[in-house]
């Protein structure tokens, strides 16, 4: 994933998916299981920037479920210049921009790959809505500015533009992945921090197509109970997974988090009630791993009652529980506030006795990330199993995987984020989201 280069501190930006905490959260849990030292500096909903000793590989983002784009950066300057530029529409900050830009040496580095005629493409990502108005002049600018240094070497370029209705210039990872820019030209980042500015290069975009296969492609598919196998990855990572560990799933399903695991190179044990969903668990992991060629792959699937873990597994034999136990039933409308805590209530004894259950067959330090509903209401309320005080009284201690240690800075938002031990994942169509969340032995 990540090969050691000189103690030079490189940055990246990273474009997270919808749920940006969650991603945040799965990229920190996924470096520091590895040790690398990182610290995270500008921060938005839109993206973040990352400073860290490796060099990240373009690999990278196939690891991980919550990241659509990450960016090497190239340049930055100051976005008080961007904001003079094309807030105040100032002639002398644009010739700044250019200015920083040239002296960056940044269509070089960004072109490396481009034949004699190329397509580009360049997105705006920003913080604060002061920008919205300005920011299809201002990814014509740039695009503009790498036009014209490209022509200037023989280049005759052009940059992508985008459907009318799009509300931000920004293109999407399938639109990178098919026009080929990664590999053929650039992608242009022109990400507009509160302090700095970053213009990046684009060196990987999240693969839908890979994701899909592992849901839709495989053998097997269960379509209501099983999880997106991005979310599978993101609790996996969460976990600290990776080469070698233990990771169990007792309530595996079709094995939609045991294949991620396995895909992390662990050793995986799946528990399912139900025998279908233990010859299916089978199948399919048997399939992931012919399909992505993980030759030392190791998974047994068996049938059990998790309420009752220890008949199947060891005491202190696993390093990581990752799991999806039940949601509730499907609902056909948005439920009452009374009809959501009976479904809630009827669900308690399930986690009550595989907290206790989960905790035992854990290492000391062992990390469990599980997932309870998220049952929206028609009064606008959410109810939840509120699991905490019962994983508290297990012997369980929350973990914070966005605490205050990677961040360069303080701010008010990195405070509120380093007090966040469970993440909702929940969309505006669903009745039922799922609150993720991570707890240590
Ligand atoms: C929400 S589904 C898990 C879906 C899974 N993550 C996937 O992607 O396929 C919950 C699973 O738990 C199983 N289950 C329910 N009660 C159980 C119990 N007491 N012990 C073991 N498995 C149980 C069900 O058969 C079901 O397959």
């Amino acid at each position: 994933m990540m090969k050691m280069a000189s103690n030079k501190q490189t940055s990246y930006v990273f474009v997270p998916g919808k749920n940006w905490k969650l991603s945040l959260a799965e990229v920190a849990a996924f470096l520091e299981t590895r040790k690398c030292q990182f610290k995270i500096a500008d921060l938005s909903k839109s993206f973040f920037t990352l400073t860290i000793e490796e060099a990240l590989e373009p690999s990278l983002i196939g690891d991980l479920g919550g990241i659509i784009k990450i960016g090497w950066v190239m340049s930055r300057l100051s976005s008080e210049t961007v904001v003079n530029a094309f807030l105040y529409a100032k002639k002398q900050a644009q010739e700044e921009i250019e200015e920083e830009l040239s002296t960056g040496y940044v269509a070089d580095e960004a072109f490396k790959a481009s034949s004699k005629k190329c397509v580009f493409g360049v997105s705006l990502y920003f913080e604060g809505r002061q920008f919205l108005r300005h920011a299809k002049e201002m990814q014509r600018f740039i695009g503009n500015y790498f036009k014209g240094e490209l022509a200037s070497r023989g280049v005759k370029a052009r940059f992508m533009g985008f459907p009318r209705n799009r509300k931000l210039p920004q293109l999407t990872h399938v639109e990178v992945l098919k026009k080929g820019l990664i590999e053929k030209s650039a992608e242009i980042l022109f990400c507009v921090g509160r302090e700095q500015t970053y213009a990046a290069k684009t060196m990987a975009v999240h693969n839908p197509f890979e994701f899909q296969k592992r849901d839709v492609g495989r053998p097997v598919q269960r379509k209501i109970f099983s999880m997106p196998p991005r979310l599978a990855k993101i609790m996996v990572n969460l976990s600290s997974c990776a080469l070698g560990k233990v990771l169990l799933d007792p309530f595996c399903g079709v094995g939609t988090i045991l294949q991620e695991a396995m895909l992390a190179k662990a050793q995986v044990t799946g528990i399912d009630i139900n025998p279908w969903c233990v010859r299916a668990s089978c199948t399919n992991l048997a399939w992931l791993k012919d399909e992505y060629k993980i030759e030392d792959g190791r998974y047994r699937v068996l049938l059990g009652d998790s309420r009752r873990l220890t008949d199947k597994i060891d005491v202190d034999s696993v390093d990581c529980v990752v799991t999806e136990p039940d949601l509730g039933p499907a609902l056909r409308h948005i439920p009452t506030e009374s009809y959501a805590q009976r479904v809630a209530d009827k669900l308690k004894p399930l986690y009550r006795s595989f907290l206790g259950e989960a905790h035992r067959v854990l290492k000391d330090g062992g990390k469990l990330v599980i997932t309870c509903p998220y049952i929206r209401t028609r009064s606008g309320t959410f109810v939840t199993l509120g699991i905490e005080k019962e994983a508290e009284k297990t012997g369980f201690s929350p973990v914070y995987p966005i605490g205050s240690r990677i961040f360069a800075n303080e701010t008010p938002l990195t405070e509120d984020l380093a007090k966040m031990s469970s993440f909702v994942d929940i969309e505006e169509r669903h009745k039922i989201g799922r609150e993720i969340h991570v707890l240590q032995k």
